[in-house]
């Protein structure tokens, strides 16, 4: 019995691989290193370099390791780059997915963990979102996962396939411990991004947009630190083991905070005083979205334990100082 990893090389899957792995779970991750580190996925987990929509390596993959449970990160996760090259994105992230639900399906394995996004609901204001919100992504990213969630509930209608989609809100942070964080090079993500400006790796960091109807005109974010996400995973996976339906939930806190407030979180752990430029709006941004994860808190017990904006930043900025030498 063994966890299949999909893009377990990337930035949240190689935190998942490292929350399993501790837990004393076999792990195989399969990743294409398009975007991935091989040095980024811990050595307690075999790692298979190989692309998700290859159904003749996945087939062998779960046979030969008896995969029981899919946790599924493998995709493209610029919401910018989506409204450029859509095609990549209903490529990467819904006819791929589509090819590892059916290998798993045809399998039997019984499990599967989707990582979806918040980018699902689209403009929905500063209220905070429930899962039953309607749906209307505004980039071509949202749609391309939600069309793997669709997918998904359908063929758990069609079978006996169990799965949970955990709709992430904006994940930053790294490992607490320092062993995994967020190591793309080209990273648009704003921690990130803030975080290569104060140590000089870009000349400044640009805001996207001050004339949203926001209260201080910068978009609002709900940023959850990539260990809580990591055991949200955790705890859906242990309730589906246990029997639990399929689920779709939030992940988030439940607090929005603007550009420019994580701007100032960042210049106050660094101690930096970068500069920040106003600039126009980014294509495919929401003005604002918050995160109601009630749902996730009740159905599997999820108790955030890193949820204020200094501890994502400062562990993303002690990861950021490393990541030079590591690579
Ligand atoms: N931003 C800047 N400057 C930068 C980078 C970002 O001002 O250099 C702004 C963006 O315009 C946006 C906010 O910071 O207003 C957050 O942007 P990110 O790129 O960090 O994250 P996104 O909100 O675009 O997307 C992220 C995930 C998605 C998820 C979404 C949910 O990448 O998977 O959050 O809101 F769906």
């Amino acid at each position: 019995m063994s966890v299949l990893v999909t893009g377990g090389a990337g930035y949240i899957g190689a935190h998942m691989t490292l929350a399993l792995a501790d837990a004393g779970e076999p792990v195989v991750v399969l990743d294409n290193l398009c975007t991935g580190f091989d040095w980024a996925v811990d050595p307690r987990a075999t790692l298979v370099v190989g692309d998700i929509a290859d159904q003749a390596l996945v087939r062998r993959l779960i046979a030969e390791h008896d995969v029981t449970d899919i946790i599924h990160f493998a995709g493209s996760v610029v919401v910018p780059e989506s409204v450029s090259d859509p095609l990549k994105y209903y490529r990467n992230n819904t006819a791929a997915s589509r090819s590892l639900i059916e290998a798993a399906v045809d399998a039997g394995v019984p499990r599967f963990l989707f990582s979806s996004t918040a980018a699902v609901y689209g403009n929905v204001g500063d209220a905070p979102v429930t899962e039953d919100t309607p749906l209307q992504p505004v980039s071509p990213y949202g749609r391309s996962k939600l069309m793997t969630e669709l997918m998904l509930e359908d063929v758990a209608a069609a079978t006996g396939l169990k799965y949970g989609a955990l709709r992430y809100f904006n994940v930053a942070g790294a490992d607490p411990r320092g062993r995994a964080g967020q190591s793309t090079a080209a990273a648009t993500h704003l921690i990130k991004a803030a975080c290569q400006a104060a140590l000089g790796l870009r000349p400044r960091l640009e805001i996207f947009g001050t004339d949203y109807p926001t209260p201080d005109g910068t978009c609002v974010r709900d940023y959850i630190h990539v260990t809580d996400l990591v055991a949200a995973h955790a705890d859906l996976l242990a309730y589906l083991r246990e029997g639990g339906d399929s689920a779709v939930v939030n992940c988030g806190y439940g607090r929005g905070l603007s550009v420019r407030e994580v701007v100032d979180a960042v210049r106050a752990a660094s101690g930096i005083d970068f500069e920040a430029r106003e600039s126009t709006r980014r294509p495919g941004d929401p003005a604002a979205i918050v995160a109601n994860s009630v749902r996730l808190k009740q159905l599997v017990g999820w108790v955030p334990t890193h949820d204020n904006l200094q501890s994502i930043v400062t562990s993303a900025w002690e990861w950021e100082k490393t990541l030079g030498e590591r690579r």
